[in-house]
């Protein structure tokens, strides 16, 4: 299958990269390497150029829509955006890319012939939760400019799979973390970083509020299940247990050979208190079930970023 994946040198996005080369899809990427690097694509790029096209590309301007009309993608996974926190300073950009540039998305896969989209959404659309976990029933009450867009782009997905019969599936993602994220893309590669470099992180508000943690090969698995389930529905993609930020904490400085305790920080008015996601439709729907536990997950990424420090300390 030809596919194309948007935000596709990012986290996530070049994870789902490696699967979708290995089992045997021709895959173009289109990244404006904003928050991806093509480091992340360098195994995919060594070892299966010959079905791997990159092109440095905004999704904001026509020429995303040009390179879908001209390439002919079946199917799109639609994962760039700008992080979620860079949207509370700046909410023109994030809606430009994320509502512009998935319009813009939209309209060349309705003049390509592409069958269907799936699409990175997340925890965040629901907001403070009534009760956890949280179906995708809930109502979505979200709190930040990213989480907004997010609602409202599934909203344009249902339209034009009623008026123009493109399929979609939107993955309502919970906390992703493992190998290749940053350290400003969540708080377990902020809190690995740090703490592998022997420096004291601290952490939001008090530390008992609670997330759900989930491995990015988990989700990978997800959007590749996605290719060709779950049509025209939201599906929760979460590991369905909540994990307290200090548990969390312990963890990984127990992996980071770290005696001390966390520093912590006064409680911020904006933090959810509790939040996870009943993955339930998706074990219908996707087939699909979270199997990675969180000590096997957190013990992968601290040797990713250890192994990525001791990299940058020989390139100095
Ligand atoms: N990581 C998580 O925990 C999580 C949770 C919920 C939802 N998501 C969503 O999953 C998707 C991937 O997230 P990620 O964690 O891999 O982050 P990421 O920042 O590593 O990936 C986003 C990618 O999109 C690219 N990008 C950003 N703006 C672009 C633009 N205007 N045009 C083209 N490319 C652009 C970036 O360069 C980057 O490669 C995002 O849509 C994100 O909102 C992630």
């Amino acid at each position: 299958v030809r596919i194309l994946v948007t935000g596709g040198a990012g986290f996530i996005g070049s994870a789902l990269v490696d699967r979708l080369l290995a089992e045997g899809h021709d895959v173009d990427v289109a990244d404006d390497l904003s928050t991806g690097s093509l480091a992340n694509l360098a195994a995919a790029r060594a070892e299966r150029s010959r079905r791997l096209s990159i092109q440095r590309i905004d999704v904001r301007f026509p020429g995303c829509a040009e390179l879908i009309v001209h390439r002919k993608p079946e199917v799109i996974f639609h994962l760039a955006a700008p992080l979620e926190r860079a949207s509370l300073a700046r909410p023109l950009v994030d809606a430009e890319v994320n509502l512009i540039g998935t319009l813009h998305l939209l309209q060349g896969a309705v003049s390509a012939g592409t069958s269907k989209v799936v699409f990175a959404s997340s925890a965040s659309v629901y907001g403070p939760p009534d009760d956890v976990p949280v179906r995708e029933g809930h109502p979505q009450r979200p709190e930040t400019p990213s989480a907004v867009a997010k609602k409202a782009i599934v909203d344009y997905l249902h339209f034009y799979r009623q008026v123009h019969g493109l399929e979609y599936t939107a993955l309502i993602l919970g906390d992703v973390y493992g190998p290749r994220q940053q350290p400003d893309g969540g708080i377990v590669a902020e809190l690995g970083t740090r703490l592998v470099a022997k420096e004291r992180p601290v952490l939001p508000g008090d530390g008992t509020q609670t997330r759900d943690f989930l491995f990015v090969d988990d989700a990978v698995d997800a959007f590749a299940r996605a290719l060709d389930h779950g049509g025209g529905l939201a599906v929760n993609i979460a590991s369905g247990t909540e994990t307290a930020v200090v548990d969390l904490y312990e963890r990984i400085a127990a992996l980071a050979e770290v005696d001390d305790p966390p520093r912590l920080s006064p409680a911020r008015s904006d933090e959810i208190p509790r939040l996870c996601l009943d993955p339930g439709r998706a074990s219908i729907h996707l087939g699909w079930k979270p199997w990675t536990p969180l000590d096997e997950g957190l013990a992968k990424t601290v040797d990713w970023i250890r192994e990525e420090q001791r990299a940058a300390r020989t390139r100095r």
